[in-house]
């Protein structure tokens, strides 16, 4: 295990991430009833930004840094605003939000936590031990989250369904190994066995299209009615050895989704592309919108 989520907390492809779980989190407490949200690969919690790793990389500069240093549109501002809410809630001098104020970054259990109401759950599942015991003492005392030490393949069957019969389950991987892709699609066939209405964020790293290609028609052989993808390529994807974009497959997307993300995916392009073949979409693999 030699990820460590510090060196890329904040870039583009948490951008795209981290919006998309605020707005599905969103859409869940549009109904009263409680709710879970299960993040399988959680990381630790909050990042600092002035940190060795993050300033090594830069990564988060041409990522929320990017986002917050210009003017967003009102349209934008909108959809992004449970997001940009959370990390402002990490930032002291952060109203507006702002690039320069920028010290801290939430990652995805941290915006989750944030966004629940009382009555909603977190689960927050991380392997690497220094990163569990990050978010244990992030998250110490919170009767609304608990923290869990389990492969994330594991947690993945092992906590569905949620009680709550209602929810989110994250699954992030780091793609460090061989043979995640296929994990991915195992993973999510186990899963929604076990627990159908769920809807599930699958992110995957956009390097070899053709490696995408094949990820995404296995999923699609799948044949769920309601499959969606979310993309941003910050570049045409000509260098395989580079991350050129990434996406998140989600498995019954709620409906308010779809509007939101053909405005935001082609802005998020615009603002933290970095070459020519920049490019936002969100399209069905199966079923219709
Ligand atoms: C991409 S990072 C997670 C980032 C986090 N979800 C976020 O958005 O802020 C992937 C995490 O998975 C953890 N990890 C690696 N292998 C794992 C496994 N088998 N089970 C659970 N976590 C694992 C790594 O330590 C790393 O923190």
């Amino acid at each position: 295990m030699n990820y460590r989520h510090a060196f890329h907390a904040g870039n583009f492809s948490d951008v795209l991430k981290h919006a998309i779980l605020s707005l599905v989190i969103e859409h869940l407490k549009q109904k009263p009833a409680a709710f879970r949200v299960i993040d399988t690969h959680a990381g630790t919690g909050v990042y600092d930004l002035s940190g060795s790793e993050a300033q090594r990389t830069g990564e988060w500069q041409s990522g929320i840094g990017r986002l917050l240093g210009g003017d967003l549109p009102d349209e934008i501002d909108d959809i992004l605003r449970p997001y940009l809410d959370a990390v402002r809630a990490e930032n002291e001098d952060m109203d507006p939000p702002s690039q320069s104020a920028l010290v801290r970054y939430p990652g995805s259990p941290a915006i989750a936590r944030r966004l629940l109401r009382r009555g909603d759950q977190l689960v927050a599942n991380e392997l690497h031990p220094g990163d569990t015991a990050a978010l244990a003492r992030h998250f110490a005392g919170d009767p609304r989250t608990k923290v869990l030490a389990l492969d994330g393949w594991v947690a993945l069957k092992a906590l569905l369904p949620p009680k709550e019969r209602r929810g989110l389950v994250l699954v992030d991987p780091p793609f460090e190994e061989p043979g995640e892709f296929h994990r991915l699609v195992d993973g999510l066939k186990e899963a929604e066995r076990r627990f159908e209405t769920g809807t599930y964020l699958l992110w995957y790293p956009i390097k070899d299209p053709k490696r995408t290609r094949s990820f995404l028609g296995k999923l699609a052989d799948l044949g769920y009615p309601k499959l969606a993808v979310a993309e941003l390529l910050i570049r045409k994807p000509v260098n395989p050895d580079l991350l050129n974009g990434s996406g998140l497959a989600i498995l019954n997307p709620p409906f308010t989704l779809a509007k939101k993300l053909d405005v935001l995916l082609p802005f998020l392009a615009r603002r933290l592309g970095s070459g020519p073949g920049a490019t936002g979409e969100f399209r069905q693999l199966s079923g219709t919108r």
